[in-house]
């Protein structure tokens, strides 16, 4: 089986790494291989994995959108974000999918029961792809009050009405105010990702003790709002997990088995600490 993540640059991807790691725990032929692509390439590129018989491929910067012109069919999750990081090649044809919103979710079940989701006051900084993905997936789920901060406010306003959400939105300045009301509180935005460790969107010391603080980021591995978060008492839960799960579901998408997500955090977790 011939699989692929287009990005560009690609580099530094450990998906490569993950899914050939899985392809061989589930005793699968096959090999899974970052292809980089520029934009003036991409269709080209979709026409030849279809040629070529892959059965599909992972997308990432900065062709998520851009690639729904050139596929047969996209399902609602990705639709509705206008992005696609998934697509399955069946009978010639290319279907597109998002998996980064439910991986998000199945990260976030590690740390907390379902009944725990449903019932938190949930707060998410920032309104881009990443953040609606997480509020459409929380939301489906049946996650009752969530909240969006953003630093333009008019954007968590929009994504606060699209998903029909019964929490508030408000900029960062009132998130800030209003940290220790929180019980989980997800940072989607790219503030103290490397090299820019010493940014971040919100100060999490004043927060709840026993609440939660999930980054999507995971290098590094703890943010700066993630150790002031968890000085404050809380919870923390970095972006492996969900890079993981995204993963993982995408896997189960095109080989029908379940590959071993935990053990896999545990593998990328050293790997970035030997970085
Ligand atoms: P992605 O698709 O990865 O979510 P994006 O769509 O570019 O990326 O969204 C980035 C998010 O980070 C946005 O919410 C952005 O806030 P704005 O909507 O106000 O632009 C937020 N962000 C980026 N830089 C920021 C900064 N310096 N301070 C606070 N928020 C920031």
């Amino acid at each position: 089986m011939k699989l692929a993540v287009i990005g560009y640059p690609i580099h530094h991807s450990k998906s490569p790494f993950m899914h050939n790691t899985w392809l061989q725990e589930c005793g699968l032929k096959g090999s899974y291989e970052a292809f980089e692509v520029s934009p003036d390439q991409l269709r080209e590129q979709v026409v030849d994995f279809e040629k070529e018989n892959f059965t599909g491929y992972n997308v990432t910067i900065p062709h998520k959108e851009n690639i729904i012109q050139y596929l047969d069919e996209i399902d609602a999750s990705a639709a509705e974000l206008g992005a696609v990081n998934t697509v399955v090649i069946r009978n010639g044809k290319s279907y597109g999918y998002n998996t980064d919103g439910h991986g998000f979710l199945k990260s976030l079940l590690t740390k907390r029961t379902a009944q725990e989701v449903k019932s938190s006051d949930i707060l998410i900084v920032g309104a881009g792809g990443a953040a609606k993905g997480i509020a459409g997936s929380l939301h489906s789920f049946g996650a009752e009050k969530i909240s969006i901060a953003n630093r333009t406010v008019t954007k968590a306003d929009q994504l606060i009405e699209s998903h029909g959400l019964t929490g508030d939105s408000m900029d960062l300045a009132a998130a800030q105010e209003q940290i220790g009301r929180f019980d989980i509180i997800i940072n989607t935005t790219s503030q103290g990702m490397y090299p820019h460790i010493h940014q971040e969107a919100l100060d999490a010391s004043e927060m709840k003790a026993g609440s939660l603080a999930a980054d999507i980021i995971y290098n590094p591995l703890k943010t700066q709002y993630l150790k002031k978060a968890e000085a404050a008492g809380a919870d923390i839960l970095n972006g492996v997990g969900m890079f993981v799960f995204q993963g993982a579901l995408a896997f189960e998408k095109w080989t029908d088995r379940e590959p071993d997500t935990a053990s896999m955090i545990n593998k990328i977790t050293q790997d970035m600490n030997q970085e």
